[in-house]
């Protein structure tokens, strides 16, 4: 039978004291809406309704920005009258012989098998509703079953009994319809409630009434369904989502030499035999190759790293293509558009940005060197500047194979450097080094034989 999803996002999110909707906030460098909205597609869902009220206009905005790759409806909730109302403005849209599903914006570990199986549960009998059993009952709506175990009823905290608070099986809020049940039971649905709200949970009584057998299932994983309404529930899931990424890549091979203190970001592409230190963060796109090595504070963005290559510490790298075999860092920092042959060594308080080095280079220290091509084993000194701006437009360096640059040279873009040209310590290159050639750009030395230093005066 063909899924609809129907995700609900249009509360407040008033704890997050946020001005941005709380379904967009971050869980692993991604809005929790959309590990939601993935968790969709991944089980094939039709179409996703998305209930959404306030700031829906951010919400909308950042996903015409960022598409999903399931039809997305988008609906408004302008009041928000309680969850069995929110799913009331989509079901007009959900065709009769659908299932649905119901999930919620800031619920974002809910996994594709743990839906796939609830969705089965209401093929079979036209509800189910997905429990957790778990001691952190506060606030959460109860099961009740009946003598024999059959779910009857979900009571909200707010209108249970002392006995029915003491139940330990809770509702996660997640549940699936047959379309057509769904849309019967909530035009029966009523605000008579503690809360004066349209309960969605009311369904699970009136299928009862039906003489429907209410079909339940219990996910083991708290983190699955857990919601998060402050920015300290979001921290704790973050952490705990982490430390299980961390704990399955030290089981598929990696070093993590701390599973505490690794953050990934994105997707991530990991190879034999890589050991990461502590407080690596790897955020976006990320590949790694066979056998590197990644010191501590190391951040990666969108970027790829080949086989056999050392990171090392407190080094930043963003949008860049790293060759086999390289060093780069301690403290190097390459900006996108940085792309590095075999061998190269990019070493201390280097900066790159927008070029690319040869196979064999150095760039061992104190440089910045940007929208620069440099060809293979060209070794650029301590102090290199490329003077790429002009205060108004960028320039290019090219450097040719085999070029030495000498220490604290200045070369003034556009220029190009000759095959092995040599450039002289502290010159400033303001015109093309033919090949082979040494340049040497700087004032002559003078020595003063026989000058006397000054003296210090007696008083
Ligand atoms: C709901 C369930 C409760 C369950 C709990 C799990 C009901 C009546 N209760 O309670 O049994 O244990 O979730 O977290 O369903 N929302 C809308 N529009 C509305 C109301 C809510 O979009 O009019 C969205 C909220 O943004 C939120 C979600 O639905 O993401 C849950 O709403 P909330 O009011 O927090 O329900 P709970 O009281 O937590
Ligand atoms: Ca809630």
């Amino acid at each position: 039978m063909s899924t609809d999803v129907i995700v609900l996002a249009a509360g407040k999110g008033t704890r997050m004291y946020s001005d941005q909707p709380k379904v967009l906030h971050t869980l692993a460098g991604k809005p929790m809406l959309s590990h939601v909205l993935d968790a969709a597609t991944a089980i094939d869902a039709h179409t996703i309704h998305l209930v959404t009220g306030y700031q829906s206009a951010q919400i909308r905005a950042y996903f015409e920005r960022n598409p999903v790759n399931s039809p997305l409806n988008w609906v408004e909730q302008t009041e928000q009258l309680g969850t069995g109302h929110a799913v009331m403005q989509a079901t007009p849209a959900v065709d009769d012989d659908k299932t649905v599903l119901v999930l919620y914006g800031d619920v974002p570990l809910i996994t594709p098998e743990t839906l796939q199986q609830l969705r089965q549960k209401a093929d079979e009998t036209g509800i189910a509703v997905l429990t957790l059993v778990t001691e952190n009952s506060a606030g959460l709506g109860r099961i009740i079953r009946d003598v024999d175990g059959q779910v009857t009823a979900i009571v909200e905290e707010k209108d249970a009994s002392d006995e029915q608070k003491k139940i330990t099986e809770i509702n996660t809020g997640i549940m699936a319809f047959n379309a057509a049940r769904l849309k019967h039971w909530l035009t029966l649905l009523t605000t008579v409630n503690a809360q004066g709200e349209y309960y969605l949970t009311d369904t699970v009584a009136l299928a009862c009434r039906d003489g429907c057998k209410v079909g339940s299932l219990q996910t083991h994983d708290e983190n699955e369904v857990q919601g998060v309404n402050n920015r300290l529930q979001l921290a704790d899931l973050e952490r705990n989502y982490q430390i299980r990424m961390a704990r399955q890549l030290a089981l598929q091979g990696v070093t993590v030499r701390d599973p505490a203190r690794l953050d990934i970001r994105g997707p991530l592409l990991i190879g034999r035999d890589v050991c990461l230190d502590v407080n690596v963060i790897l955020e976006g796109n990320n590949r790694i190759g066979d056998r590197v090595t990644i010191g501590p504070n190391v951040t990666l963005i969108d970027s790829s790293i080949g086989n056999d290559c050392v990171i090392l510490a407190n080094s930043h790298i963003e949008g860049s293509k790293i060759s086999p075999g390289c060093s780069i860092g301690p403290f190097a920092r390459l900006r996108p558009g940085t792309e590095l042959g075999d061998r190269t060594k990019v070493g201390n308080f280097v900066e790159i940005k927008k070029s690319t080095i040869g196979a064999g280079g150095k760039v061992s220290h104190l440089s910045y060197i940007g929208d620069a091509s440099v060809a293979e084993d060209v070794n650029i000194g301590a102090g290199t500047i490329t003077c790429n701006y002009d205060g108004v437009n960028k320039h290019k360096t090219i450097i040719k194979a085999g070029v030495f640059v000498g220490s604290n040279t200045a070369l003034v873009a556009p220029v190009s450097i000759g095959r092995e040209a040599t450039v002289g310590a502290g010159s400033v290159i303001t015109a093309d080094v033919p090949d082979k050639a040494l340049a040497v750009g700087r004032g002559r030395q003078k020595n003063i034989t026989g000058w006397i230093r000054p003296v210090k005066n007696q008083q």
